[in-house]
């Protein structure tokens, strides 16, 4: 039957409704008193559109490039830790739906599945996110199967230096069941569980993380790949522009699906000071709260290169596994396009600063 489902945001309802409570739970929540995560998507309805009239829009095209690669749309996919619980195929699903969309997956440190099994599901472009742990071998090992597999590049993420306190997950006990297991991580304690049924080598390796990462690592990171390293994590014009002056080769403006730190700002909030302030350096691209075309369109008249979407790919992956991520790479594809179409923009580079009124325009 075919599905009725007309917009991303329906997708949430349905995987409420199929998923068990912790994992939606954990999917869904933010930290603390979810205030930053209401704000991601309300920030949006705050900007409005300004049409262009009269412009020649038979053909509009969303093609762009990324880091030198051709892409189908401005519209990537964010790294989301254990897709496994969502779908017995889990990142494998969605491997192949961004493939088949023509455009970037970013594979987390925390999958379910392998970089091999990941990068073997066809020719799509693939990014790999990285946590950095203690021990700097496991990094060196990560990086370096990445680069085998034949990613394109590292995205580092900066802003969990430690974990966010999200009290569903508390609530909870979140853990991974013991019946999936971190795909890139090696360890002799896969499979076995703690007194609550939960994953042994998830609890591990939470605890692996190094809360030391800063600046140096960042450079020690470039000594050990030719990849293109993107920061992703950044919320400040001073992050910014440390970030170009330790030369990586793009900046994703995200506050971690407001996972972790509650109170910062929207992205689309700060998008345009920071783009402002790399001037042109690099590429800036941002995630949090996308959920319509409107808003990727709002994103890009703001100067970001692209945009990633997170939770949208979870609950579609839990509503339809392959055909649910299909459906929303298409749906936000469709809207951009229709948008772009309503606005005269006939391409991604009609759309300008002047498409867009915020609440400071209006001040
Ligand atoms: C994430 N995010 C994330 N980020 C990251 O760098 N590594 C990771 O493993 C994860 N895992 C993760 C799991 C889940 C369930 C969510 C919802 C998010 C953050 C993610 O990459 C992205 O920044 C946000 O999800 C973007 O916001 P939206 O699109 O979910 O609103």
């Amino acid at each position: 039957m075919e599905s009725q489902i007309s917009n991303v945001k329906e997708y949430e309802a349905i995987a409420k409704q199929k998923l068990p409570k912790m994992v939606y739970d954990y999917y869904a929540s933010g930290a603390e008193d979810q205030w930053t995560l209401k704000e991601n998507q309300h920030a949006f309805s705050t900007i409005l559109l300004r049409p262009r009239i009269l412009i020649d829009v038979s053909e509009v095209d969303l093609t762009t490039t990324v880091l030198g690669f051709k892409i189908s749309m401005p519209i990537m996919i964010a790294p989301t830790a254990m897709q496994k619980m969502a779908h017995p195929q889990g990142e494998l699903a969605t491997a192949r739906a961004a493939s088949a969309a023509g455009t970037v997956m970013t594979v987390s440190t925390m999958a379910t599945s392998s970089i091999e099994e990941v990068a073997s599901t066809g020719p799509g472009i693939l990014f790999f996110q990285l946590y950095v742990f203690q021990d700097r071998n496991t990094v060196i090992r990560l990086v370096k199967r990445a680069e085998k597999a034949g990613f394109k590049a590292i995205v580092l993420t900066v802003d969990r230096p430690v974990l966010g306190r999200k009290e569903d997950d508390i609530k909870n006990r979140f853990r991974l069941p013991a019946h999936y297991s971190l795909g890139n991580l090696e360890e002799p304690i896969i499979g076995k569980k703690d007194e609550t049924g939960g994953s042994l080598q998830f609890c591990h390796i939470l605890g692996e993380f190094d809360p030391s990462l800063n600046w140096k690592d960042v450079k020690w990171l470039q000594t050990i790949t030719s990849l293109p390293i993107l920061l992703k994590g950044i919320l400040t014009t001073e992050d910014a522009r440390i970030a170009i002056e330790y030369g990586v080769s793009g900046i994703i403006v995200s506050n971690h699906g407001a996972r972790q730190l509650d109170y910062v700002p929207a992205t689309i909030m700060v998008l345009e000071e920071i783009v402002k302030a790399v001037r042109g350096k690099v590429p800036v691209f941002v995630d949090g709260g996308i959920r319509r075309g409107t808003d990727v369109f709002k994103a890009l008249a703001l100067g970001a290169s692209g945009i990633f979407i997170g939770r949208p790919v979870v609950f579609s992956l839990a509503a339809e596994g392959e055909d649910g991520v299909r459906k929303v790479l298409k749906m936000l594809k469709d809207e951009l396009q229709l948008t772009m179409a309503l606005s005269g923009c006939p391409s991604l580079k009609h759309i300008t600063r002047h498409h867009i009124l915020t609440d400071s325009d209006r001040a």
